[in-house]
């Protein structure tokens, strides 16, 4: 049977973790809709964009255009993450502090989150069963998906994960990035509250295996 899983959740969360895990277990593609975003900021920097300035009319033009006519390819395959970037494999590097720090300035751009959305939609329908995470996937790409879940954990804990797996950051400045990042986040979509319908997981006391646990269960009930 078709089957389309909606995840949001924010940084550190474990989103990302379950999305493929539960993937893995119904044998569904695997759309990580963040790696869109980050792919896209990478992309404009690329072409000369410069995204830590304070924006502009023009500048936004600009990447409303680089966005429209982003040369990438992306693999839906749960254990073989691969995004093609105009040829190259930016897999790890859309992972960089520096592109998550960039990210904003393109995703908070309404036109920009219209292309996106559109090709997400299209990912979605072309797949008979897929998992799709982001922070407007239960709200806004896919509120009529089967089944639907909105991870969260403390601060603290968000953030403990997030330092384990990037060591090269002190965990102070990686703690500053993140919430600044999910502030700006924020402005565009409430991905910290469940809307109507949607499962919540916390993942504060739970390890990672507790919960895949509870979110297989709450994408079975
Ligand atoms: O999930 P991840 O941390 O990789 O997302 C990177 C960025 O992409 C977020 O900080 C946010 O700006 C943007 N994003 C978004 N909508 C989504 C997924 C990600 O705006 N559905």
């Amino acid at each position: 049977a078709p089957l389309v899983i909606a995840i949001d959740g924010p940084s550190g969360s474990g989103k990302s973790t379950v999305a493929k895990a539960l993937a893995r277990h119904f044998q569904a593609r695997y759309l990580d809709t963040g790696a869109m975003y980050r792919t896209a900021a990478l992309w404009c920097h690329h072409q000369g964009v410069d995204l830590a300035t304070a924006p502009s009319p023009e500048r936004t033009e600009r990447i409303i255009e680089l966005v429209q006519t982003i040369p990438v390819h992306q693999d839906l395959d749960p254990d073989a993450q691969l995004i093609l970037l105009d040829g190259s494999d930016v897999t790890e590097a859309i992972r960089d502090p520096n592109v998550s720090s960039m990210v904003s300035a393109v995703s908070t751009i309404p036109q920009v989150r219209e292309i996106l959305i559109a090709r997400q939609r299209q990912l979605i329908a072309g797949s008979p069963r897929i998992v799709a995470e982001g922070r407007d996937i239960t709200t806004v790409v896919a509120p009529q998906a089967d089944a639907r879940l909105l991870l969260t954990a403390s601060e603290t804990s968000r953030m403990a994960r997030r330092g384990l797996q990037q060591q090269q950051e002190s965990t102070q400045a990686l703690s500053a990035e993140i919430t600044e990042r999910d502030q700006r986040d924020l402005s565009v979509v409430d991905f910290m509250t469940p809307a109507d319908g949607v499962a919540l997981v916390d993942s504060t006391e739970l390890d990672l295996d507790e919960t895949i646990a509870s979110a297989l269960q709450a994408v079975q009930t």
